[in-house]
């Protein structure tokens, strides 16, 4: 599936959001929901830039600020000529909230839409349940 116009074109519009003053990457993200519940969010960088962060990290807050538990598809924006995949540590984070199957679609400003699932973005990723055994 590439992305509904509707999702692509708000995506295209919080481009203009993103504060990005030191890289000029601008990045939107959309997450959405098993049921379809839409959150956003764009990337925030900072003059003291480790503590930037990405439009992947703010998108997973919106969501689970608004009370997601599982997400389906992650939406990833930029206004880099090609797609763009989330960084090591968005994937992770992605991961933790990815229903099984999770796809995250990765679109550029010229309309063409690339998409994989989270398990293929980061295969073994990291994770722990309450009954992992610990020694
Ligand atoms: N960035 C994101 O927001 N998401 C990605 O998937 C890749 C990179 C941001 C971080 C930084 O603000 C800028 O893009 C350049 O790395």
């Amino acid at each position: 599936m590439s992305a509904p116009t509707s999702i692509a074109a708000e995506l295209r519009r919080l481009l203009d959001h993103a504060h990005a003053p030191y890289s000029g990457v601008h990045v939107a993200v959309a997450v959405q929901e098993p049921e379809g519940q839409l959150h956003f969010g764009v990337n925030v960088e900072n003059a003291a830039y480790p503590q930037g962060w990405c439009a992947e990290t703010s998108a997973i807050g919106a969501a689970v600020t608004a009370g997601a538990k599982a997400l389906a598809r992650v939406f990833v924006a930029s206004n880099l000529a090609d797609p763009i995949w989330p960084c090591g540590g968005c994937r992770q984070k992605i991961l933790e909230l990815a229903e099984p199957g999770c796809e995250v679609i990765a679109l550029a400003p010229d309309g063409r839409a690339e998409r994989r699932t989270i398990e293929e973005l980061l295969p073994l990723g990291f994770r722990l349940e309450s009954d992992t055994p610990r020694r």
